[in-house]
């Protein structure tokens, strides 16, 4: 397994594995790997015959400087885990390879930007889309594969790689989760050993929704209602946003659901009462009255 630091070699790297006939799958991430990564490796193996991780925490997709700072990082652990899924190669470059100095060009997607994460963390998907075409020109990948944890960046990272004419596949990874059902995420490390537990409400809240719409609930109103109250039982998490959604547009859903919907949540934990832990945001979703489940418990 390489190391590579700057998008030169990067680039030359892949013009090489490109010119031999082989195809590469890309797996972005800023680290603090997990299952679920390792998961997403797993899928770039089967479509590709080089797998490539990049590692780097992007700072223009953080709205909180604190955030960007308290992300963890765990690079030699990271690279270890990589070995061991038999990537081929780690891109982690510094800054300055993705964004040399006064740069200010931003990739940008419109409305499916907009709403849910795009509404609660202004700018963070305008970071996301710039930092993913840089390693998309860097990586020249023929696949990428991303988390279906994060739906609405998937969607947005979908829109953007057909607008942009990238030519790459983008692959939707299911969900991986913890035993208690809390969705695996790098940032499940920085909650208090109290909020871990209450963090759970979150899939509680999901499968309540599920419950209900298998007992023929259909009304937007109500189905939501139930799931601040599942969260609020929580005292240290409060709801961020809880929003049923279109899955392919992101549009809001109608008073009364008919298809597939999107429920799309995100929740803030706070710290312990006696200060353990940080002040972490969770998201988590499931797309209701479709027969496909997305968190492998089927
Ligand atoms: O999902 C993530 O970890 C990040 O948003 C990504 C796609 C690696 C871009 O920095």
């Amino acid at each position: 397994m390489d190391i590579i630091r700057t998008t030169r070699e990067l680039q030359e790297r892949a013009d090489w594995v490109r010119a031999q006939g082989r195809k590469i799958a890309l797996v972005p991430t800023m680290g603090a790997l997990h299952p679920g990564h390792l998961s997403l490796i797993q899928c770039g193996r089967e479509k590709a015959d080089e797998i490539w991780v990049s590692i780097f925490v992007n700072p223009t997709q953080f709205n909180q400087p604190e955030d960007f700072e308290g992300y963890p990082r765990t690079f030699e652990v990271d690279a270890e885990s990589c070995r061991a899924a038999g990537v081929d190669v780690i891109f982690a470059p510094t800054p300055d390879q993705l964004y040399p100095n006064g740069a200010q060009t931003w990739v940008e997607v419109g409305d499916l930007a907009d709403p849910l994460c795009g509404a609660s963390r202004p700018g963070h998907f305008r970071g996301v889309t710039t930092v993913v075409s840089k390693l998309f020109l860097a990586a020249r990948p023929h696949v990428a594969v991303f988390g279906e944890k994060d739906f609405q960046q998937l969607a947005v990272i979908r829109r953007m790689t057909r607008d942009m004419g990238f030519g790459i596949e983008i692959v939707g990874g299911p969900t991986l989760r913890e035993e208690d059902g809390l969705a695996m995420s790098s940032r499940n490390v920085r909650l208090g050993p109290r909020a871990r537990k209450q963090a759970q409400v979150i899939i509680r809240a999901i499968r309540q929704a599920e419950r209900n719409i298998a007992g023929g609930e259909r009304s937007t109103a109500s189905l939501l209602e139930a799931v601040h109250k599942t969260i609020e039982e929580a005292s240290l998490a409060s709801v961020d946003y809880a929003e049923l959604r279109d899955p392919d547009s992101l549009t809001e859903a109608p008073g009364k659901l008919v298809g597939p919907t999107l429920l799309a949540l995100a929740v803030n934990f706070a710290p312990d009462p006696d200060g353990q832990g940080a002040a972490v945001r969770l998201i988590d979703n499931r797309v209701l009255l479709q027969s496909r489940q997305t968190d492998g418990e089927s």
